[in-house]
């Protein structure tokens, strides 16, 4: 089972998200001892946004970067991802990311009957934290789930932390709730993989 593993969180060790997307890989690990596990850190290791540069593909080492990104996404059997809220929505280093996976002919194609996702047999475990509690929005997830979608992949599943910076109690409660459901997490995938 190939596991792809993402962080966009721009607060290095404090980060809350990589805790939880941690203990998710940690998880899988023991559900799937075999796993081999791609990591890539969006904030130490992050993609260029994109321009006219990146997509004139005018760099080569770029469109070699770029080839990589989509592979170990296409590779995946199960996706997890490090969703900090920030600003209503998520990091623009998640962003860059989304760009690079968003492929007509690899991940999603339109037809005369509309768009049709071509990446439909992963598994995707979102870590969605929150400084605040939600209020209306919930921006973040709901992009990422219609993208994810639009890319053919209805397995989404999201662990979340809220309310963290309210007190350090709050903080402790829902991370200690957060990482309690994954050590409950389930093994979809190894029904789907086997
Ligand atoms: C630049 C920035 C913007 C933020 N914007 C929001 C926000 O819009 N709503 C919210 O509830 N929390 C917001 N927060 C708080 C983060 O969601 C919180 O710190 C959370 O722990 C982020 O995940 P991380 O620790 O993995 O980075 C923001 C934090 C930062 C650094």
């Amino acid at each position: 089972m190939n596991i792809l593993h993402i962080d966009s969180s721009a607060l290095g060790q404090n980060s809350a998200s990589r805790e939880l997307t941690a203990a998710l890989v940690a998880r899988l690990r023991q559900l799937h001892p075999e796993a081999r596990v791609i990591h890539r850190d969006l904030d130490s290791d992050p993609l260029p946004h994109l321009s006219a540069r990146t997509l004139a593909a005018a760099d080569d080492a770029i469109v070699a970067e770029n080839a990589a990104v989509l592979q170990h996404f296409l590779d995946a059997d199960v996706v997890v991802v490090g969703v900090p809220v920030y600003n209503f929505t998520i990091p623009t280093a998640l962003k860059a990311w989304i760009d690079r996976i968003a492929v007509a002919g690899k991940t999603f194609r339109y037809t005369a009957e509309g768009p049709e996702g071509l990446a439909g047999d992963k598994r995707v475990l979102l870590a969605v934290t929150r400084g605040g509690l939600r209020g209306a929005d919930r921006f973040e997830e709901s992009y990422l789930r219609f993208m994810f979608g639009f890319f053919g992949i209805g397995d989404v599943e999201s662990i979340r932390a809220e309310g963290l910076n309210l007190s350090p109690e709050h903080r402790q409660k829902a991370m200690a709730a957060a990482l309690q459901n994954i050590t409950r997490l389930d093994d979809e995938s190894r029904r789907e993989a086997a």
